[in-house]
């Protein structure tokens, strides 16, 4: 099955709206045909999301919200819901990034409400899966098949193929270098099986799987070598219209060669 190449940025608490929008007029300049070999999805902050969504019409780039409430609605002073983030032109919601487990004290049990919520206000989850620092190299593969547990508690497999798994160590963000693509191919590889297990083969072979963590234009190739690894997430880079572009070249060249 071929599976639709993703390149994802998660703009974290940067980006105001002007240079949201600067950012998009030059990154649109350079990618051209590119988006439309590689799905190009963009995480701003809340703030961004609407005049980001009126700045794309027509574009096939689509936007993230990076997280959402766990509640659909109520008097929660300060959290954005999913239907609300829908609302400002959001197609898709990154869920368990490790900040907000480090920061906000967020638990596996909280990711999966927020994917349950996602879904229901009509939007995708984009889950990010890894092990947290210090997990000793032999207890990794348990550590992600016990979050993987955790976080799909509840969902039918035709509810799991519609979302995409970004695979993120806690270790790997913010950092000079990616994980090796040793680490990387077998955390891919395992999310991939895993999944293909409990939900299904197609469901396995559909679902894309990202890898995430301190991703550069000068360490993208050799990730993209790896079977299981559909795309990449770029925090840092991502915020950059120039090596963004380039990211999302390397993937289009290796993932979508003859399109
Ligand atoms: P980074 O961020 O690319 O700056 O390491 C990645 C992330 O937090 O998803």
């Amino acid at each position: 099955m071929v599976r639709q190449p993703l390149a994802l940025a998660n703009w974290k608490m940067e980006m105001t709206i002007a240079e949201s929008l600067a950012f998009l007029e030059r990154f649109q300049d350079q990618a051209g045909e590119l988006l439309t070999r590689v799905q190009v999805i963009l995480c701003p902050p809340y703030t961004a999301l609407k005049p980001m969504a009126q700045a794309l019409h027509n574009s096939p780039i689509q936007l993230g919200a990076q997280t959402v409430s766990a509640v659909a609605s109520g008097p929660y002073t300060g959290e954005v819901s999913a239907r609300l983030v829908a609302d400002a032109g959001a197609h898709w919601a990154l869920l368990g990034h490790w900040e907000l487990r480090r920061h906000q004290e967020e638990i596996d049990e909280t990711v999966n409400r927020k994917a349950h919520r996602t879904l229901e206000a009509g939007i995708r989850p984009i889950l990010l899966v890894g092990e947290e620092n210090g997990v000793a190299p032999e207890r990794t593969a348990r550590a992600l098949i016990e979050q993987l547990t955790r976080v799909l508690r509840g969902f039918t497999a035709g509810q799991v193929a519609s979302m995409a798994f970004i695979y993120e160590p806690e270790w790997a963000i913010g950092v000079a270098e990616p994980a090796a693509p040793e680490h990387v191919g077998a955390g891919c590889r395992l999310i991939r099986r895993w999944l293909a297990s409990c939900y299904g083969q197609e469901v396995g072979q559909r679902v894309p799987i990202l890898y995430g963590g301190s991703v550069s234009p000068a360490y993208a190739q050799r990730l993209l070598t790896l079977p299981d690894v559909d795309g990449l997430g770029a925090g840092r880079k991502g915020r950059d219209p120039d090596a963004f572009v380039q990211i999302v070249r390397t993937i289009a060249q290796a993932r979508a060669p003859n399109a």
